[in-house]
């Protein structure tokens, strides 16, 4: 069972991975770079794609989701684990708290969204995937359980990720939409990377690191500058939450 990771705003180097090396698998949606490494154990790899590229350059509405789905599932990946920089609307969630969404509802406008486009290949004929649970439930209690091993606070189980198209932030009218809705998180990125995923039979989750309240919840506007601080004061946790899940892997069923 091989899990790979995605590394959002602030998590850029697979440091859980020695003898790393960067290979360009070319996908039917273009090229992408995919790191692989050895785990501490040696007995197994993992792989690692930089959502944002290395200089934090790509835009989430410019990633290019369904290449880099694609390329993981073509290096052998089953499992995926993508960590993400969110907002908070829910004050059980406060700023520097883990949280492992299990819902997600789709603001996304513009993006490539599917790989059953009707044409050929595997967009032969009409798809339609169930999202009844889109994120895994097995990843959720691997990562609960290896934070309880090394001793941080246990990441919450369960919410509501609300993506959005950014790169804007949100209005404060947004966000008290999106409270009505059911949102617990705001961010930009986990759709299409979950829908992509299980359209190609892979469990994913997000590790999503809440770095502000949600706009207007607080009176201070918000800053990519604030995301960012957030997210490398927090780097060292969210990694060594990584290291101690991949080093326990995964041997349950990918429900
Ligand atoms: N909104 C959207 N995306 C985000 C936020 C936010 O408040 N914080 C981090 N990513």
């Amino acid at each position: 069972m091989t899990i790979a990771v995605i590394g959002g705003s602030g998590i850029y180097h697979p440091v859980w991975l020695s003898q790393v090396t960067t290979e360009t698998v070319t996908t039917p949606f273009g090229a992408v770079a995919v790191t692989r490494g050895w785990l501490s154990d040696e007995h197994s790899t993992s792989l690692f794609i930089n959502r944002h590229g290395v200089d934090h350059h790509i835009p989430p509405h410019r990633v290019n989701y369904r290449a880099n789905i694609w390329a993981l599932k073509e290096l052998g990946a089953d499992m995926i684990v993508a960590t993400a920089a969110v907002g908070s609307m829910n004050q059980a969630m406060a700023p520097g708290t883990l949280v492992l969404p299990d819902q997600f509802i789709d603001f996304t406008k513009n993006r490539e969204s599917t790989y059953f486009d009707g044409g050929g290949g595997l967009g032969q004929g009409v798809v339609h995937t169930d999202m009844t649970h889109p994120f895994s439930s097995a990843l959720r209690r691997v990562l609960v359980a290896a934070a309880e091993r090394i001793d941080i606070a246990r990441p919450i189980e369960g919410g509501t990720y609300v993506c959005t198209e950014g790169p804007r932030f949100e209005t404060p009218a947004e966000i008290r939409a999106y409270r009505l809705l059911g949102g617990d998180l705001v961010g930009m990125t986990a759709v299409p990377e979950v829908v992509l995923a299980g359209e190609l039979a892979m469990g994913y989750q997000t590790l999503a690191l809440v770095t502000n309240w949600a706009a207007g919840l607080t009176d201070a506007g918000l800053s990519h500058q604030e995301v960012l601080d957030l997210m490398a004061a927090n780097s060292q946790r969210t990694t060594r939450l990584l290291t101690a899940m991949l080093q326990a892997g995964l041997r349950e069923r990918r429900d």
